[in-house]
C-alpha cells in the first residue's frame, strides 16, 4: 500500500459511520470520536473530555495552544465549540437531547445529556464524517439562494449572526486584507517557526502524530523532513501565499464572516459552534468551505476590518470562504484514546 493510501484509510477509519439507537443507552466514546472530527486551528486538537454520569465536559488542553497566532486562546475555544457541535448531533442520533453550557468554573463546555424518544440523526449528523476544510480552489460557480439562506440561518447562533460577501468587490477588498495579513504573518519568524512546528511534512509523520496540517490535505507533495526543512524558506513565502489565497477567494462563491457581540470564551465557544454547524450544512448541501481568517489573527488589521465590515462594537470572530469543488484528502485524528481524562 503507498503512503497516500494508508493516510487516506486511517483518515477514513476515524470517520465511519457512528452509532445510531434509541435504546435509551448512550456510547459516549462514539459521541467523544464525532467530537474530534470537528475542526480545531493548526488541527491541534486542544481538547480533553471528562465522562461523568449524564455529562461530557469539553475541556482546554493548554499543552496545544498556539501563543503566536493565537495568544488569548480564542481560537482554542473556538476549536472546543466545533468539538461541541458535533457531539450535540452525535448524543442526537443516539436518541439523546445534549445542552451545552460554557461554565467558567470548569473553564469549558459542560454537555448535560438526557434521553429524548423525538431526538433522531439528522442531515447535520451524516455530514460529521463528510465535512472537511477544503483549502483548494473552488470551480467559481455561485450558491443559489434558497442554499444561502440554509447556511445563515446554520450559522445563526446565541449572539452570534453571519454576514455572507458575495459580490466581486467585496471580494477583492477581502482578498487586499487577507494579502496584509498573510505578509504580516509570513514575515514574521515566531509565527512561522509555531507554523513549521505543526505542518506534517510528510504522511509517516502525519499518520504518527495524528495531528496538525498535512501536506496531504493542501496537496502539497510528501517529503522527507530533513528535505523539507531545507527547503520550507523557500516554499512557504508570503508572495506565494498571497496569490495562492487570491485566486482561492476568486474561485468562492462568497464568504461568510461570524459575528458576535460578546468577546469572551463563552462567546468564542458559541463561534465555533456556529461555523462548525454552517460548514455541516454547507457540507450537506455539497458546497466546501474553508478559513481565509488572517484579517481576524493579525491585530494590526482587525479594527479596520471591522470598521468596513460597519460592525458597532460588535466583533468578527471567524471567516470561511465557500464554494464549490471536489473533496480533498481528509486530515487525521489523534486517538480517542489520547484525549479522554482517565479518572
Ligand atoms: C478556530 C479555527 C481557526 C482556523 N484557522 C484556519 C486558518 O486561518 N487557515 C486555514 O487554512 N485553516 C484554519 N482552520 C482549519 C484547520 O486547519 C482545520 O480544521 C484542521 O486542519 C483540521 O482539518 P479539517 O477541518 O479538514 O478536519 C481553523 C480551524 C479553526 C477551528
Amino acid at each position: 500500500m503507498s503512503l497516500n493510501e494508508k493516510h487516506d484509510k486511517a483518515a477514513k477509519n476515524i470517520r465511519r459511520p457512528g452509532t445510531e439507537r434509541a435504546d435509551g443507552t448512550l456510547d459516549t466514546k462514539e459521541l467523544i470520536r464525532y467530537a474530534t472530527l470537528a475542526a480545531s486551528s493548526h488541527n491541534t486538537q486542544p481538547w480533553k473530555f471528562r465522562i461523568r454520569q449524564d455529562t461530557i465536559s469539553i475541556l482546554p488542553d493548554y499543552s496545544r495552544r498556539c501563543p503566536v497566532v493565537d495568544p488569548d486562546d480564542s481560537h482554542l475555544f473556538k476549536s472546543l465549540g466545533c468539538a461541541t457541535e458535533n457531539l450535540i448531533h452525535a448524543a442526537a442520533a443516539q436518541g439523546f437531547f445534549a445542552n451545552a453550557q460554557f461554565d467558567p468554573s470548569e473553564d469549558g463546555v459542560i454537555v448535560t445529556l438526557r434521553s429524548d424518544p423525538s431526538a433522531h440523526a439528522s442531515d447535520l449528523y451524516q455530514a460529521i464524517t463528510q465535512r472537511q476544510c477544503t483549502k483548494i480552489s473552488y470551480d467559481g460557480s455561485l450558491v443559489d439562494e434558497p442554499e444561502l439562506k440554509l447556511l445563515q440561518e446554520a450559522g445563526t447562533g446565541e449572539g452570534i449572526r453571519t454576514l455572507l460577501m458575495l459580490s466581486e468587490a467585496q471580494k477583492e477588498t477581502l482578498i487586499d486584507y487577507v494579502s496584509k495579513g498573510n505578509t504580516a504573518q509570513l514575515t514574521n519568524k515566531s509565527f512561522r517557526d509555531e507554523l513549521v512546528s505543526w505542518i506534517r511534512f510528510n504522511h509517516g509523520e502525519a499518520l504518527r502524530t495524528g495531528d496538525g496540517l498535512s501536506g496531504r490535505t493542501s496537496g502539497n507533495p510528501s517529503l522527507p523532513s530533513w528535505l523539507a526543512k531545507l527547503i520550507i524558506g523557500l516554499v512557504l513565502t508570503a508572495k506565494k501565499q498571497v496569490d495562492t489565497d487570491a485566486i482561492n477567494i476568486r474561485s468562492s462563491a462568497g464568504i461568510a464572516v461570524f459575528i458576535s457581540t460578546r468577546n469572551d470564551k463563552a462567546a468564542w465557544v458559541e463561534a465555533g459552534r456556529a461555523y462548525q454547524r454552517f460548514a455541516l450544512q454547507a457540507t450537506a448541501l455539497n458546497i466546501r468551505t474553508a478559513f481565509i481568517n488572517q484579517p481576524i489573527e493579525v491585530l494590526t488589521l482587525r479594527p479596520g476590518f471591522e470598521k468596513w465590515l460597519n460592525l458597532n462594537g460588535e466583533h468578527a470572530l471567524l471567516m470561511v470562504r465557500f464554494g464549490h469543488s471536489q473533496l480533498a484528502p481528509f486530515s487525521q485524528r489523534r486517538s480517542i484514546d489520547d484525549v479522554i481524562i482517565k479518572h
